[in-house]
C-alpha cells in the first residue's frame, strides 16, 4: 500500500494500484473489514465508507443498507463501480471523488462512519476525524480499520524502527492505536468501545448521543 503525503502522488500511486489491488488484498483483509461493516451495520442504515478504493468492502453490507463511498482515486471508483454493477449492489447509493478531509456533506448525515485501510494514508488523519465526527449523527460511530501498533506493546519499539523501512515497500507500520484514542477524548464527545487485536484492528469510537450525555459523562 502506497505511503506518500501528496495528494497527487497518492492518486498516481493508486492508479497503478487499481490493476492488482483486489487480487493481493481481497483474502488478506476481509476479516478485519467484515468486522467493521459489521459494526457500522449495526449503528443504521446509512453509511458512509471513506477511502472505499476497489470497493472490497461494499458486498459485505446488508441489503437494507445505504451507502456511500467515496475515495481521492477516480481510477479505484471505477473498478469499485463496475464491481456494484456487475453484482447487483443496490445498498450501494452513490460512489464520489473526495478527499477524506474535505467532504462534501452535511452535518450529522450518517449513522456510521468508516475508514478501512485509509487512515494511514492522509496525510493529516485528525482533520480527517474532524471531518467524519462533522458528518456523523450524534450515537453514531466512526470505524477504522487499520495496521495499528499497540501502545507500549513489545514489539512497539521494533515497528517504531522498522517504519522508515515500511514505507519503502509501501506499508505504514507505526501508526498507533493511541492517536485515535486520544483525539476521541480530546474531543469530550466520543468514547472508544473497542479496540480489536492482531496485526491490523478494527478500533470503533461512538459519539455521544446528545450533548446532554456529553456533559453527563465528562
Ligand atoms: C489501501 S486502499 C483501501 C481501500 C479499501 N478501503 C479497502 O479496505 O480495500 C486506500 C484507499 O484510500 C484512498 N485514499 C488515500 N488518501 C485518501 C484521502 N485523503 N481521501 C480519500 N481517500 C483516500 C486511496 O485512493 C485508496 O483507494
Amino acid at each position: 500500500m502506497p505511503v506518500t503525503y501528496d495528494l497527487d502522488g497518492q492518486k498516481r500511486a493508486y492508479a497503478t494500484w487499481a490493476k492488482f489491488y483486489d487480487r493481493i488484498y481481497q483474502n488478506m483483509l476481509a476479516r478485519p473489514q467484515r468486522e467493521a461493516v459489521e459494526a457500522a451495520c449495526a449503528c443504521g442504515p446509512d453509511i458512509l465508507e471513506i477511502g472505499v478504493g476497489t470497493g472490497l468492502t461494499l458486498s459485505y453490507f446488508t441489503p437494507d443498507s445505504r451507502v456511500l463511498g467515496a475515495d481521492l482515486s477516480l481510477d479505484m471508483l471505477k473498478v469499485a463501480h463496475r464491481k456494484v454493477e456487475s453484482q447487483k449492489l443496490d445498498h450501494v447509493h452513490g460512489l464520489m471523488v473526495m478527499d477524506a478531509c474535505r467532504l462534501g456533506f452535511g452535518d450529522e448525515r450518517f449513522d456510521a462512519v468508516t475508514a478501512q485501510f485509509v487512515i494511514t494514508l492522509v496525510p493529516n488523519p485528525e482533520q480527517a476525524l474532524a471531518e467524519m465526527d462533522r458528518v456523523l449523527k450524534p450515537g453514531g460511530e466512526i470505524i477504522i480499520s487499520s495496521r495499528l501498533v499497540d501502545d507500549g506493546g513489545l514489539l512497539a519499539p521494533f515497528w517504531s524502527a522498522v517504519a522508515p523501512l515500511s514505507k519503502a515497500i509501501g506499508w505504514s507500520s507505526d501508526f498507533k492505536v493511541s492517536r485515535l484514542t486520544e483525539w476521541a477524548k480530546a474531543t469530550g464527545r466520543y468514547e472508544t468501545v473497542h479496540v480489536g487485536r492482531g496485526y491490523f484492528k478494527v478500533v470503533r469510537l461512538r459519539k455521544h448521543a446528545s450533548a446532554d450525555n456529553a456533559q453527563s459523562k465528562a
